[in-house]
């Protein structure tokens, strides 16, 4: 085989009469008789390359013969086209390779999807294929991403004194709140490792041993329901630093973070990031993750609704609504279709009235007389063409429905412009949530977390009114990253697994280390972990986490190109002592 010269995107008009040898996959072939014009493709580029039976020395047959995806080796001379031809579009546009030799390193048979046209195929088809999807510019565009942003990520935090540390794979069981991907002991019978959910107690311990600046590029693994954001097997930048509080961790990732946009996409993100607690945040955006590229913040009707002849409302503890800009426009269809939207989020219905000729009219208007109306379009800021929404109910119910159909309508309207990044930090968590299923109070970040109080009383007295020292950070709508300060006191952190529900025993077989390694001098501490994945969905503008993970999982935990899970030997089950039984019997 001739070694090649270039790669496929690289030769220019400068690099004309030069005698050059291509090696790549073709891309497309056009027979026009007694000329041949194929485009030559690796992942650098394409050149058009061209066959002329007059100039060829090999056999043109077998040039007539080339189909989509060989694998040729072509040598050749750099012309310069011609001005017509001239193609701005291709990175080598200005010139086209006059092929003398070529050799067929590999034929390929005729393939499952056309790889130039990645959505002429069913995604299940092409996860199949996922090698064959991975040669799409679009993958190919974002695996590069991918990988300049693990560099800058690597040298940003190596030049700010961060170590690199791994963290073991196969660790004890200790769920943070999805299920354990759980791997069986075969010298110790009976016995798991889990995978990590995430290095949280490593690194803490790390800081326990004076590795005061942490950080890795790390799989983590949840056995959790999957969305488009959510992968089974996932990366994060995993971060923890001692000697800090709040302050130091928002202006150090603020720094990592502008460093990765400006680095892999050349995009400026603001000096300091906005904040928002989160009581500011699911007020006004009806989330913990707003997308702040638009407006049409929740605005509270109660009072208005309540002084109405709308009776609906009268019983409900919380009225919100939004107003969407241009939204008078919306056929009853439209509105039945938004009503169905916030039905998944719980919400009972959806009430509106239209703004026309400077009066609220249609939907729930007739309930609401002139004076209030006045009122709502005054305090709601209605003009003339707009809608405004309305949910009644029970608060978490309100805000979520309204949050969703907010974020929902956004898109549509194209109120989300793709070229814009918001960051912004969400602050002052509540330290737990009730879960009313298991009846017990459950940690909003994680039980790591420290609560903002010196006072381990505190802890005691009004757990459901504590505020945590967590933050994540949002970008767009998207939970990029999350963490916190930790408790670094043994009797706050056991007081905390005890409000969890657990007692002394628990405590003990789950935590113990962890309890026993804070009494030996720790460090006031506090990290964070980025959504890798979610990262890079960001930076290459995708909504799909699949479209830059290089071998994904489908939103059933599954891999259908080579088919895992799956089923394994009688012999490797007997090995592990394990039996698999039949659900159904
Ligand atoms: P957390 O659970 O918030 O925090 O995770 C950190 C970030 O990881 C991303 N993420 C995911 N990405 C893809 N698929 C998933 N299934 C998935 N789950 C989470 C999100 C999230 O913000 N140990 C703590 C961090 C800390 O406290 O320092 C942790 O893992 O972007």
């Amino acid at each position: 085989m001739k070694i090649r010269t270039h790669t496929c995107g690289e030769l220019k008009s400068k690099d004309c009469k030069k005698s050059v040898i291509l090696n790549g996959w073709v891309n497309t072939v056009r027979l026009h008789g007694q000329v041949v014009f194929i485009d030559l493709r690796d992942r650098y580029g394409k050149t058009q390359i061209v066959f002329n039976s007059e100039n060829y020395a090999g056999d043109f047959n077998e040039v007539k013969k080339l189909s989509m995806e060989d694998v040729l080796s072509v040598s050749g001379n750099v012309h310069k086209r011609e001005n017509r031809s001239i193609n701005s579009d291709m990175s080598t546009g200005e010139i086209e390779v006059y092929a003398s030799t070529m050799e067929i390193l590999n034929h390929a048979e005729p393939l499952p999807f056309v790889i130039s046209d990645r959505d002429s195929a069913e995604e299940d088809l092409r996860l199949k294929f996922r090698y064959l999807e991975l040669r799409t510019e679009e993958l190919q565009r974002n695996i590069e991403i991918r990988h300049n942003t693990y560099q800058a990520v690597r040298g940003y935090l190596s030049k700010k004194d961060f170590f690199e540390i791994e963290t073991p794979v196969l660790m004890k069981s200790t769920p943070e709140g999805a299920r354990d991907y759980l791997v069986p002991s075969r010298i110790h019978h009976g016995k798991f490792y889990a995978l990590p959910q995430s290095p949280q107690v490593y690194k803490q311990l790390l800081m326990i041993s004076g590795y005061d600046k942490y950080f890795q590029i790390v799989k983590c693994f949840r056995d959790e329901d999957l969305r488009a954001d959510r992968q089974p097997e996932f990366t994060q930048i995993d971060i923890e630093m001692s000697f800090i509080d709040e302050e130091v961790i928002y202006k150090e990732m603020e720094g990592l973070t502008r460093h990765i946009f400006k680095s892999t996409v050349n995009i400026d993100l603001p000096k300091k990031f906005p904040r928002l607690t989160y009581d500011e945040s699911m007020d006004v955006y009806g989330t913990d993750k707003p997308d702040t590229r638009f407006g049409m913040h929740l605005i509270d009707l109660k009072k208005f609704t309540d002084i109405s002849e709308f009776n609906a409302f009268k019983s409900t503890p919380c009225v919100r609504g939004i107003v969407v800009n241009g939204g008078a426009k919306y056929s009853r269809k439209n509105i039945d279709d938004y009503t169905n939207f916030v039905k998944k989020y719980n919400a009972k219905g959806l009430a509106w009235m239209k703004m026309e000729s400077d009066q609220l009219q249609g939907g729930i208007s007739k309930f609401i007389n002139i004076d209030i109306q006045k009122e709502i379009i005054e305090s709601a800021k209605i003009e003339n063409g707009d809608i405004i929404f309305l949910i009644g109910d029970q608060k978490e119910t309100v805000l979520t429905a309204l949050g969703a159909l907010r974020l929902h309508i956004g898109m549509e309207e194209g109120l989300c412009d793709p070229n814009k990044f918001n960051p912004v930090w969400v602050t002052d968590f509540p330290m737990f949530e009730y879960d009313g299923d298991s009846k017990r109070y459950i940690a909003m970040h994680h039980p790591f977390t420290a609560p903002q109080t010196k006072n381990l009383e505190d802890l005691e007295s009004e757990p459901s009114l504590l505020k945590s020292r967590g933050y994540d950070l949002t970008i767009n709508g998207y939970e990029i990253a999350g963490g916190s300060i930790r408790n670094h006191k043994p009797d706050f952190q056991s007081k905390i697994f005890e409000l969890l529900g657990m007692d002394n025993e628990e405590i003990d077989s789950r935590f113990g280390f962890l309890v026993e390694a804070l009494k030996y001098g720790t460090p006031p501490h506090g990290g964070i972990a980025f959504g890798f994945d979610r990262l890079i969905m960001l930076l290459s503008g995708s909504n799909n986490i699949r479209d830059v993970i290089a071998f994904p999982k489908t939103t059933s935990a599954s891999s259908l190109m080579d088919e895992s899970p799956s089923k394994v030997s009688k012999d490797q089950l007997s090995d592990l002592n394990i039996k698999v039984v039949n659900k159904n019997k």
